[in-house]
């Protein structure tokens, strides 16, 4: 087998650990969704690289069902690369929409193939609609044309990564396309950055509100979801990593998943029973895959400045007050130095956020042997 860790791509879903809570949350919005047709929205936003769009995969994934029990909906993924205005989401959203329904159409017809008796859905009516529509219809009533169309599925699954690309005006619209009558119910999954979530609340609160009671803020994971992390791709295989490894990886990387798909990259070895010194001797090693995002981040920080760094981002909190940073025990002169380094932001008197990701503090203090 070849070394099945990679911190470049998004976990497999067959790789991916621990987010339970999350998981339980979107499923039993799904439930709902199935069993009385109610839509929802479910948000997760955190820093870069602590696992979005991996747990957007899982959660289509799961949603799919498996090959001998597949569900029954229709669901699409598409990530942000540049800012999308409203017009812009509807139009993709329609696009994504007839790829998804031809996808299941495909699917249908293979389970057919086999025997099996599902019904499929029309989508050349849908596409005939769409094309005498384009010529006269906003993108919002093609949209919304096309869903009119929709049945034979339970509902529509819609997973949108890095929404922070959204225009003002299509953050707008994430509520009707939660809230409008469609003959189907709609669940909506978006991802995006940390301050994501505070963006919302602060300056379009009626859109915040369709993510209520389901919105995450994902960061580390605990030792045992670290475990999870580091056996799941191992099931089968003879090689194994020994219980010390286990809690080295976690306290090495302070189990942010990036590092530890790092750190286990570089100790990996092929049928062997992997210890806490061979997790050791591969630190280094471990340092240089995870360079290429990393090791530009804070050029110029000193050791001491790397150390306030890790204190602030055990915090575990976006938005902190100076007494938080004191009681972690951050001299104040250091706080003006983090403010330099563009490590936290000063919102107003007292309050600051974090800016960078805790993953860079994690790292450096792993590059430079700090404890
Ligand atoms: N739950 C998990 N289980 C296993 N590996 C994970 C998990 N979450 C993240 N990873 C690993 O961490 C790395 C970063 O994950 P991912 O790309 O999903 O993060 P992200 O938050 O979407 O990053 P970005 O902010 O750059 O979009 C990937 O290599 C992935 O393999
Ligand atoms: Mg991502």
């Amino acid at each position: 087998m070849s070394n099945p860790y990679d911190p470049q791509t998004p976990a497999k879903p067959e790789y991916f650990g621990g987010r339970k809570k999350v998981l339980d949350s979107v499923s039993e919005r799904i439930e709902s969704a199935k069993f009385h047709g109610k839509s929802g929205a479910a948000l997760i936003y955190g820093h870069r690289g602590v696992g979005k769009t991996s747990l957007i995969k899982k959660i289509i994934d799961e949603a799919k069902g498996t090959e001998d029990k597949p569900a029954n909906l229709l669901y699409f993924y598409r990530r942000l690369g540049r800012t999308t205005n409203d017009e812009e989401l509807y139009r993709f959203l329609t696009e994504e929409l007839i790829a998804a329904i031809d996808a299941r159409k495909s699917f249908i017809e293979r389970l057919q193939d086999l025997g099996k008796r599902i019904e499929n859905i029309n989508l050349k009516q849908i596409q005939l609609k769409i094309s005498s529509d384009l010529r006269e219809k906003s993108p919002y009533q093609i949209w919304k044309s096309c869903l009119s169309k929709l049945h034979s599925v339970d509902y529509l699954l819609i997973a949108i990564d890095d929404a922070d690309f959204l225009s003002v005006e299509a953050i707008g619209e994430l509520k009707s396309i939660v809230e409008d009558v469609c003959p189907i119910p709609i669940l909506l999954v978006i991802s995006g950055g940390i301050q994501f979530e505070g963006k919302l609340v602060d300056d379009y609160s009626p859109v915040a509100r369709i993510f209520s009671g389901a919105s995450f803020n994902i960061g580390k994971l605990d030792q045992s979801e670290t475990e999870e992390v580091l056996k799941k791709p191992l099931v089968n295989e003879k090689t194994k990593w020994d219980t010390e490894s286990v809690s080295e990886i976690y306290k090495l990387t302070g189990g942010y998943p990036y590092l530890i798909q790092c750190l286990a990259k570089a100790s990996y070895e092929e049928n062997a029973l992997i210890t806490k010194e061979q997790v050791r001797t591969h630190i280094k090693d471990a340092i240089d895959i995870g360079k290429s995002w990393l090791n530009h981040e804070i050029p110029n920080a000193s050791d001491q400045d790397v150390l306030s760094f890790v204190k602030i981002a055990q915090l575990e909190k976006n938005v902190f007050q100076s007494v938080d940073m004191a009681k972690a025990g951050i001299q104040s002169v250091y706080i003006g130095r983090l403010v330099k380094l563009g490590i936290i932001r000063k919102i107003s008197r007292g309050r600051y956020e974090l800016q960078k990701s805790p993953i860079i503090a994690e790292f450096e203090k792993l590059k430079r042997g700090l404890s």
